[in-house]
């Protein structure tokens, strides 16, 4: 059954997946819907609440699905609506929810709209999207995919206009600025609700609209359109997610939470590059100053935190010295870099040490907000750099030491399967992990039902614990029904910390070990192994 707690989504742990990496039950080297619900129980086993499925929608591919040549259907590799339809049961009946992305901002140059309103100036599809005789509007607005793009207009010979994209090419923008694509979006919505997904992750939130002398990003209109989607949602689908993804600063991103009017969650991009620099600098520095930046939001409101995902690690949240910084640490190779980010998976930007792994999700686990883990990423996946664009973070799901992974009985799935060790399908899987209960996997499974079982950690008050050592990162989490204190070293030597403690004295137990730590006349005085951390009650 599922929960019927309209904040669910407050205290959930989500899982991203793509669902072509998956699993492949027919034999075609694809992931599909069957070969997910397969994996369901797994899922579940992992103390998953929540999948959020990358779009599954008809696509000729160009940009893995983001470009959407039909809103209301599935992609043939996939299934059908029906199996769709399975799906949703099977996740339901076993107490999970499952979100859907929702690509507002472009469709698909194979849409069908697309096609009518560059064949026809007259069409009455001509307005739903955004063109011009000239290339010289809107020219305060950057250019996202910096190493493909040129420019945010495309000449398109048959119309005989310039269009508007902010993404591919291929992608052209829809004119919100049209009462018909507003509305459009609101039957796409009305659709995948009807039939039952729990939400959507909206896909690039802030280029709604367009407006000469602004940067088009984040604008008055774009949240007057997100507070009818939201009233729209909220009226006939009380309880459903909607999850903005904005790569914005925090302030500019708070704005989407509005009065609690706007989006339930908003993925906190700041936050996630900061995890990597603190631990490379072995320095909480980057982690504090990202939460001082945040502000409140309202209380039925939460931040989507997240380590890695299906696109490069965004460097767009960073300054510029920082950027160069992280680069230079992070994808010593040209070819690991794209756009402003790093397409590498977690598990190699950590250096594959399980010690930094762990740190990093005991970082997630444990700070505000609710976590999103990224397939593939709980077993320490690997990456394949020499795949073009984000494809290399992206490899097929590594469910057993077999050929094609236990993912596809075909010889030759999608992409390759990681072959090169230490990450090939030989060496890090799940059949190997869950057998091994000191594996990573193991681990992660235990700080998610930690996660659960203490109310603190999902829902405390976070206050930090003083420590003169800029390594240590301790803080402490409380809620009225309990309290966790959480001590993390961030760096590569030993610590050795002194922390004030209220009670004078206490023995308190590490959640993650077993072991007790003595509190004595108010102290708690230990020394921290490199990489170490305790969740103590
Ligand atoms: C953000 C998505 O995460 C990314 O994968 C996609 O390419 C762009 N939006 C465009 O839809």
């Amino acid at each position: 059954m599922l929960p019927t707690d309209p904040t669910w989504y407050k205290n959930a742990i989500f899982y991203e997946v793509y669902v072509r990496a998956f699993k492949d039950s027919n034999g075609d080297g694809h992931g599909d819907i069957h070969g997910l619900v397969e994996k369901l129980d797994y899922l579940k086993e992992l103390g998953v609440d929540c999948l959020w499925l990358l779009p599954i929608y008809p696509s000729p591919l160009k940009d893995d699905g983001y470009d959407i040549s039909d809103y209301c259907s599935i992609h043939p590799d996939y299934g059908s609506l029906e199996d769709f339809k399975r799906l949703l049961e099977e996740t339901h009946r076993r107490g999970m929810r499952l979100i859907t992305d929702l690509v507002m901002n472009h469709t698909s140059d194979a849409h069908p709209w697309f096609q009518a309103a560059r064949s026809d100036r007259h069409s009455p599809y001509r307005d739903y999207y955004v063109w011009s005789n000239d290339d010289r509007q809107y020219s305060q607005a950057r250019i996202i995919f910096l190493d493909t793009e040129k420019s945010n207009w495309t000449w398109d010979p048959l119309a005989g206009q310039y269009f508007w994209h902010r993404f591919y090419a291929c992608q052209p923008d829809l004119n919100f600025d049209a009462p018909a694509v507003q509305a459009e979006m609101l039957r796409v919505v009305d659709f995948w609700l009807g039939f039952g997904v729990d939400g959507f992750r909206v896909d690039a939130v802030p280029y709604l609209f367009e407006r000469e002398g602004t940067n088009c990003e984040n604008l008055p209109e774009t949240h007057a359109y997100l507070k009818t989607l939201r009233r729209f949602v909220e009226e006939k689908y009380p309880g459903r997610l909607l999850l903005c993804e904005a790569n914005q600063w925090p302030q500019d991103v708070r704005a989407y939470f509005g009065e609690d009017d706007e989006f339930n969650m908003a993925f906190h991009f700041p936050l996630m590059p900061r995890v990597f620099m603190a631990l490379k600098q072995g320095d909480r520095t980057p982690i504090t100053w990202a939460l001082e930046q945040t502000p409140p939001i309202p209380e039925n409101c939460q931040w989507a935190t997240f380590l890695r995902n299906h696109d490069e690690l965004t460097l767009e949240m960073v300054s510029p010295e920082e950027r160069q910084w992280m680069w230079a640490q992070y994808s010593p190779e040209m070819r690991m870099r794209l756009n402003l980010g790093i397409r590498r998976r977690l598990a190699p930007l950590l250096d594959n040490d399980r010690r930094k792994i762990e740190l990093a999700y005991s970082l997630i686990f444990s700070l505000p907000g609710a976590p999103f883990l990224y397939y593939g990423d709980e077993i320490g996946m690997g990456d394949n750099i020499h795949l073009p664009d984000r494809n290399g973070v992206r490899t097929p799901m590594q469910w057993e030491d077999a050929p094609g992974a236990g993912f596809t009985s075909a010889s030759v799935p999608y992409i390759p399967v990681i072959q090169a060790d230490p990450y090939s399908a030989g060496s890090v899987n799940v059949a190997g992990q869950k057998a091994d209960p000191a594996s990573l996997w193991h681990s992660l499974r235990a700080m998610i039902a930690l996660r659960k079982r203490y109310p603190a950690l999902r829902s405390g008050e976070l206050t930090w614990i003083p420590c003169p050592h800029p390594a240590v990162a301790a803080y402490l989490r409380r809620s009225n029904a309990d309290q966790v204190a959480v001590i993390q070293n961030l760096s590569v030597k030993p610590v050795p910390v002194e922390l004030p403690f209220e009670n004078s004295s206490a023995e308190l137990t590490d959640l993650i070990t077993g072991h007790v730590v003595p509190v004595q006349n108010g102290r708690l005085k230990i020394t921290l192994r490199p990489y170490e951390y305790l969740w103590l009650v």
